[in-house]
């Protein structure tokens, strides 16, 4: 039987490349995201887009009730959804800030609540969390963004040793820098973004070397690769750093002190 797979953020970048790789393979895939007509590649490819907004309750309801009614079922969950929105801490509009948690936190532990109960019932299946590397390691200017990361990290980890016991199975993707919209996005977001005096030269600094991150960053391969792993190995590992920068972020963290941490990360983002 055709294992079904909901992912969430399927038009475009990661969730987009997953949901077409899955269809390749022969999954039943159904790509939810706010614009649909970016989804049009995934339908003619053999799989189905849903108007979901992560964020809207009745929205996720009626996308999940429509694969079930559809399907019967729901076997692998793909939550990726989710933007970058930077600010300093001391300058940051709470409102914006509380918009990305609405997607990255709450959106993915919304959709995750409507699925878990199909899950439950066929007493199988697999949900795969895409965190970052900013869920491992805060940054200066990213940290709402990190925080909301650490959130799916720990939600993550409390829903594995939940779900267990119920024949489910949770996995977590840290990818580091890939090049896909969020660095667009982040750019948007930015528009709205005021630091102040005290702050803009650290900003004006931060910029160009963000730019420069994603102008080397690879394509998303690695990071289909692994949440394909992750969706057909028995027992997946329980998180997946991707991208020697995520895996060299891991490692340091757990090497350095966090000073030292610290003093490495600002002299890379050009922000001492
Ligand atoms: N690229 C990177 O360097 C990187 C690194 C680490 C982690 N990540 C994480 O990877 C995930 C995917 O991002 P990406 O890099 O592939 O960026 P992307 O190309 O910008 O894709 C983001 C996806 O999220 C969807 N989305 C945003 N808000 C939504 C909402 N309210 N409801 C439903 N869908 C929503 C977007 O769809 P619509 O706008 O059409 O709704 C889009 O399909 C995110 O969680 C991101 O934090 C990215």
């Amino acid at each position: 039987m055709k294992k079904v797979v909901l992912v969430t953020g399927a038009s475009s970048g990661f969730g987009k490349f997953t949901a077409l790789e899955l269809i390749k393979k022969g999954y039943t895939v159904y790509g939810a995201a706010r614009r649909v007509n970016k989804m049009q590649e995934l339908n003619e490819a053999g799989g189905h887009s849903i108007a979901m907004d992560v964020t809207n309750d009745e929205s996720v309801d009626e996308g999940i009730k429509q694969i079930i009614k559809e399907q019967g079922r729901i076997d692998v969950l793909v939550n990726n959804a989710g933007y970058g929105s930077y600010s300093f801490i001391e300058t940051a509009d709470l409102e914006q800030m509380k918009r990305m948690y609405d997607v990255n936190v709450w959106g993915l532990v919304r959709v995750t609540q409507h699925v878990l109960p199909y899950m439950r019932k066929e007493k199988k299946g697999k949900i795969i969390n895409i965190s970052s590397i900013a869920g491992k390691a805060s940054l200066a200017f990213m940290g709402f963004y990190s925080s909301s990361k650490f959130a799916v990290e720990s939600i993550s980890d409390a829903l594995r040793q939940e779900v267990g016991r119920f024949g489910i199975d949770v996995a977590i993707i840290e990818p580091g820098a890939f090049s896909t919209g969020f660095e667009d996005t982040v750019f948007n977001e930015l528009k709205e973004v005021k630091v102040g005096e005290a702050y803009q030269p650290i900003l004006d600094n931060f910029t160009p070397s963000f730019k420069k991150t994603y102008e080397n960053a690879p394509t998303p391969e690695p990071v289909v690769k692994a949440i394909v792993s992750a969706i057909e190995r028995k027992k997946p590992k329980t998180r997946y750093a991707v991208g020697m920068d995520a895996k060299m972020g891991v490692f340091m963290k757990s090497l350095l002190s966090d000073r030292i941490f610290d003093n490495m990360m600002l002299s890379q983002m050009n922000m001492k």
